[in-house]
């Protein structure tokens, strides 16, 4: 679908590496270009025509993000530098506030890094304790296996809603009523799904919800952290500076801004703000269902003829989305991903920064494809074909 609005595809590249970005479209391209060589102005700073024009811009993409995931407000709305700053704002802005030693925190062993790591630090800092939710024999999260390890002193619960390894998508919804019976909160790392399906954090009932604008045809370096107005009230930002302040005085009395300008401090990405905002609308003229259906379509293909390469080891075939993670029988995933590329495939290779995910697979190293809404069923022929190639092994030598 679309691919003349890529013109990185013009030529003999198959990307299949969509889970660690995607490629962009001209109509982001040109928003970015636009801002930087017709109207370049500060954000929120100025009094001159071109600042009004940055300043209803950046708003403008707020506003959309906020039909994008239906959320209840602007506000509710933060611009981060992706979903690893998001994350870490949650945690070190809000939890970091509320949690207190012996709390417990909620992950699985299939987060990606930036799911695991600041709850480390938390951890080490306050004392509260995480704890990991029991994956199924696919990898997946069950409401049974997260009653198993709930408590009295579980205060947090979170998790991606699609995996960035195995590709399962959670039943968020579920758990967050679970959750929220018991008082406990629920964060997702949104990161691998709001590019490909549609997301309605307020029928999820999620109270944080994280995501980056370069997983969805957007610029790199700009992301969005959600969350509930309440919660957000109450969240501390992690910078200071311009752009947050209403004024300070030398005894260092001050006052800050409202949400969500509070935590927007310092000039922001601006060009990435206004590119996503054209990305939005992008992906709207496409339709967030018909993406989710074409990518389902491809992924039943991708795994039919996978399953028919000699050697092949499928490790996620019954997961939902685009991701489909995989290895060739004695052949090392970083040798396989290079062997590829000389065919002008892109997968990724390695642990895919999920590298806990090991002791549920058994297995350190994998291959990842991960489709999106412009790949097709000719580009997976082709690595089935290439994959297929008697003499791999030796090429491969
Ligand atoms: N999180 C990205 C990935 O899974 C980078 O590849």
């Amino acid at each position: 679908m679309n691919r003349d609005d890529f013109p990185i595809l013009d030529g003999t590249l198959i990307y299949f590496d969509n889970g660690a970005t995607t490629l962009k479209p001209r109509e982001m391209v040109k928003a970015t270009d636009d801002y930087y060589l017709k109207y370049t102005a500060n954000a929120h700073r100025g009094d001159y025509d071109n600042s009004l024009k940055v300043d209803i811009a950046y708003e403008t993409t707020r506003e959309k993000v906020r039909k994008f995931i239906h959320a209840g407000k602007m506000s509710e709305i933060i611009f981060t530098c992706g979903t690893t700053d998001s994350l870490n704002l949650m945690v070190f802005g809000y939890f970091r506030q509320i949690l207190k030693k012996g709390d417990e925190v909620l992950l699985t062993k299939s987060e990606h890094a930036s799911n695991i790591l600041p709850w480390f630090e938390l951890e080490d800092e306050l004392g509260i304790v995480v704890k990991y939710i029991d994956l199924d024999d696919d990898y997946k999260v069950t409401l049974d296996a997260l009653k198993k390890v709930v408590t009295e002193k579980t205060k947090v619960i979170s998790i991606a809603h699609i995996t960035n390894v195995v590709g399962d998508i959670r039943p968020i919804k579920e758990i967050t009523k679970y959750a929220h019976e018991r008082g406990i909160y629920v964060a997702c790392d949104g990161s691998q799904s709001v590019a490909h399906m549609p997301v309605d954090v307020r029928e999820l009932d999620v109270d944080f919800f994280a995501f980056s604008a370069h997983k969805m045809c957007g610029p790199t370096g700009i992301g969005v952290l959600y969350g509930k107005e309440k919660y957000l009230n109450n969240m501390k930002p992690v910078r200071y500076g311009g752009g947050m302040n209403a004024s300070f005085l030398p005894d260092g009395t001050r006052v800050y801004d409202d949400i969500p300008t509070l935590f927007e401090a310092g000039t922001q990405n601006i060009a990435g703000v206004i590119g996503f905002g054209a990305t939005l609308d992008y992906l709207n003229k496409i339709g967030m269902e018909n993406i989710q259906k074409y990518e389902r379509e491809l992924r039943s293909y991708a795994i039919k003829k996978l399953r028919e390469v000699p050697g092949m080891i499928l490790y996620n075939e019954k997961s939902e989305s685009g991701i489909i993670t995989f290895n060739m029988k004695d052949i090392f995933a970083q040798d396989l991903a290079i062997y590829l590329n000389k065919y002008h495939i892109c997968v990724r290779a390695g642990n895919h920064c999920a590298k806990i995910l090991k002791d549920e697979l058994k297995i350190k190293n994998t291959c990842r494809m991960s489709l999106y809404f412009y790949n097709t069923k000719e580009e997976i022929d082709r690595m089935v074909e290439v994959l297929k190639n008697p003499n791999i092994k030796r090429e491969i030598i």
